[in-house]
């Protein structure tokens, strides 16, 4: 049974990162959705309303959300599990997750890490610009950006359902 770990902070989980994981389940079994307890920014939603979002999301595929606390490479150690997923949208992302890649591979050398790019309609949302254009009230981007929990919960916390 193949398990790969997607770690990210998920404030709030995309339609992108959504479509990563339905790719990474064409070739992994199990994929094992994992949350910072400290992330290094203060998220807009709390750890177990994050977790509840990628649930929910997720229902009936083979996903599990945790949370962990100190390094990705320990916490991979204690799921014996030595493949990372992660989500490439361009150069940008690339750039700084080869050097996450090759430090978690220096601090854990079994790991590997796999980039998928999500499909191109994906390829510039990010968790950032939803908040930034659910700031804005614009209702209308929302639903094909975020799935239906999340947009819910963007419109109740912004009051302006
Ligand atoms: O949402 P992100 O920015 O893609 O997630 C970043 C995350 C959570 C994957 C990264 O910050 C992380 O692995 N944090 C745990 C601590 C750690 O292992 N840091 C990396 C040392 S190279």
């Amino acid at each position: 049974m193949k398990t790969a770990i997607y770690p990210g902070t998920f404030d709030p989980i995309t339609n992108g990162h959504l479509d990563v994981i339905n790719k990474a389940l064409l070739f992994i079994d199990k994929l094992i959705v994992a949350l910072p307890e400290t992330p290094a920014k203060k998220p807009f939603f709390s750890l177990s309303k994050r977790m509840r979002f990628i649930r929910e999301s997720t229902k009936g595929k083979s996903v599990d959300v945790v949370s962990f606390s100190g390094l990705l490479s320990d916490f991979a150690k204690t799921k014996k599990c030595s493949l990372i997923v992660k989500g490439v949208r361009g150069s940008a992302d690339l750039d700084y997750e080869l050097q996450m890649a090759y430090q978690n591979a220096r601090l854990n050398p079994k790991l590997q890490t796999l980039f998928i790019p999500p499909s191109e309609q994906y390829s510039h949302l990010s968790s950032t610009l939803v908040k930034e254009l659910a700031s804005f009230r614009h209702k209308e981007s929302l639903s094909s950006m975020v799935p239906r929990c999340v947009e819910k919960a963007l419109l109740d916390r912004l009051d302006f359902s």
